[in-house]
């Protein structure tokens, strides 16, 4: 069963490049991007788990910690890091779970009908601190992840949940967002200081709070 957007995530317990963790334990207060490889020494994989080791500065500063898994053994993931390190130039800086049972495969409804049985999908869960799934989205195997989509959208969920604002189509850092309807016109003004744009009753437009 695919886990829901605002579905609490369920704990489990893995091996990892970086020791055994316990997820609840291990994510802590931080927010969880967690995503998932069909197989290990695959290309496409290579350069995604490239990229994330990449942007570390940039999921520091959202507070937000990486955690891939991919269903082969630790054995081969010690291998397969090396490789990543070579041909990604990076210092592998994150944990990868070794799912080789599928337990949490499972557990995250990972293993696609449609694809071949025994390799997770694309997927990856954005997870809040309180271990709400915030986000989840997958790809086919052939399409690498997009990172930079990744770091927006957890860049629109904290603003959004610091701000009782909403973000328009393709938002970026910096523009304008929604004032959430539920906000009465008479808030606004405590609200919203920087002032506002009402184009009708429920579309209402305000710059970037902070
Ligand atoms: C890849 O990461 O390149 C890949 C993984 C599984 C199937 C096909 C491609």
């Amino acid at each position: 069963m695919a886990i829901k957007v605002d579905a609490l995530a369920p704990n489990f317990k893995a091996k990892t490049t970086q020791g055994d963790i316990d997820f609840y334990e291990w994510s802590g207060d931080s927010w969880v991007i967690f995503f998932t490889h069909p197989a290990d020494f695959t290309p496409v994989c290579t350069t995604e788990l490239g990229t994330a080791a990449r942007l570390k500065p940039e999921f520091d500063k959202r507070n937000v910690k990486s955690l891939g898994l991919s269903i082969d053994s630790l054995e081969d993931h010690a291998l397969w890091v090396k490789d990543i390190e070579e041909t990604q130039r990076v210092t592998m800086n994150f944990p990868v779970i070794a799912d080789d049972e599928r337990e949490i495969s499972i557990l995250y409804g990972m293993l696609h009908p449609f694809e071949m049985s025994n390799m997770a999908v694309r997927s990856v869960f954005v997870i809040d601190p309180n271990k709400r799934v915030r986000l989840s989205f997958t790809y086919p195997l052939s399409i690498g992840r997009n990172f930079t989509e990744i770091l927006r959208v957890i860049d629109a969920l904290q603003l959004s949940d610091r701000c009782q604002v909403s973000t328009p189509a393709d938002w970026v850092q910096g523009e304008d967002v929604v004032i959430n309807t539920n906000i009465s016109e008479d808030e606004i003004p405590a609200l919203f200081p920087k002032g506002y744009k009402k184009l009708n009753d429920y579309l209402r437009l305000t710059p970037q709070p902070d």
